[in-house]
């Protein structure tokens, strides 16, 4: 039994060597990615993988995602990379496009693949991490390092909160840039299909392949098994009820409701929102920034932000019309939301 009261390190740039030595010995790493922190962990030594699962609290039917730092990484486990795949790869990678490919035979354990006969690449966009995945000489599982069911990391801080003492070490390269976790894209299938909109976009790919995705994530509903195990799951759910403001709601009538409401009430909304708006006193407010970019890029992080503040118990946020990276933040917000809107109310 893994000892649960170990010292978490916080290890910086220049210490990526002592975090490779903690993934040669089968210890628990968090890595830094464009998109959110990855929790690391040896993707050939099965007792370390079987780790991560009870790091997160994570269902074992839910596959991880494979980390690699070179191509030549993939094709060790991968029979035949397609003309399609190789476009992509060189289109994207490194980058938030994670690919699922078709496995040689029993290349990697049941605990990566949670059984399937394929496995999700993904080759991120940080150069730290690289340089670790190359150092250990291994690839390296990468599921968000959270605890399940919670918002992804996008700071060391977020990580830390959430698996100190179950982890040997986090490194540290500050806030991720993108917020969202990558597009998933599955390779393995006739159609190439997308499973989880991320910041590489259905366009961006269509671009590269000329021809058309399938649109998987709009087929998921409760009588059909996702292709994507883990969007079965409730996630990105913090303590509060979060309600959606559309587009086409007036922020004005929401700045009413919480003067009529008078208890600590959340709000996530643009910068320009923010300051044309005289609040209440008892709004507490986060900005998304300025554009659909800096929204996802902040949106786990305010979330996170507000499950400090148990008194907090309503959060508004802003929602986006879904296209570029809008999809993907729409995607997660829903989730947070459970689908809940202001015109609700
Ligand atoms: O940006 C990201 O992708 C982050 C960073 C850390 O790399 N990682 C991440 O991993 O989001 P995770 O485990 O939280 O999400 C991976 C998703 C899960 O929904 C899982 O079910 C799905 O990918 N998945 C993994 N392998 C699969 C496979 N072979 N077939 C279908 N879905 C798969
Ligand atoms: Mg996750």
């Amino acid at each position: 039994m893994r000892n649960y009261t170990m010292e978490t390190r916080i290890l910086k740039a220049d210490q990526v060597k002592q975090a490779a030595e903690f993934i040669k010995k089968g210890e628990l790493v968090a890595f830094p990615t464009e998109t959110v922190y990855g929790l690391g962990a040896d993707a050939t030594n099965e007792a370390a993988v079987r780790q991560v699962y009870a790091a997160k609290g994570r269902p074992s039917d839910n596959p991880l995602i494979v980390t690699v730092s070179s191509v030549e990484m993939v094709e060790k486990y991968v029979d035949h990379l397609s003309e399609d795949a190789h476009r992509l790869i060189k289109a994207f990678w490194p980058g938030s496009l994670t690919m699922i490919f078709k496995l040689k035979p029993n290349a990697l354990s049941k605990a990566v693949t949670g059984g399937l006969d394929t496995a999700a690449f993904r080759f991120p966009a940080n150069q730290l991490t690289l340089s670790l995945i190359s150092e250990a000489g291994v690839p390296i599982v990468g599921p968000s390092a959270n605890t399940s069911g919670k918002p992804s990391p996008t700071t060391a801080q977020h990580v830390y909160h959430d698996l100190k003492g179950k982890i040997a070490a986090i490194l540290d390269d500050g806030p991720t840039t993108v917020g969202v976790e990558s597009t998933i894209l599955d390779m393995s299938v006739d159609q190439p299909a997308i499973l989880r909109p991320g910041a590489v976009t259905e366009d961006d790919i269509e671009a590269v392949l000329k021809r058309q995705v399938n649109d998987e994530r709009h087929h998921v509903n409760a009588d059909q098994a996702p292709k994507a195990p883990g969007m079965k799951y409730k996630h990105y759910a913090p303590s509060a009820q979060v309600y959606i403001v559309d587009p086409d709601d007036r922020w004005t009538d929401v700045a009413k409701w919480i003067e009529a409401h008078p208890q600590p009430i959340g709000v996530m909304a643009f910068q320009n929102t923010i300051e044309a708006i005289d609040w209440p006193m008892n709004a507490q407010i986060l900005t998304l920034g300025s554009n659909s970019r800096t929204a996802s890029r902040d949106l786990f992080a305010d979330l996170r932000e507000f499950d400090n503040h148990p008194e907090i118990k309503i959060i508004f946020t802003q929602g986006l019309i879904p296209t570029g990276i809008g999809e993907a933040y729409m995607n997660r917000l829903n989730k947070s939301a459970g689908q809940m809107h202001f015109k609700q109310l």
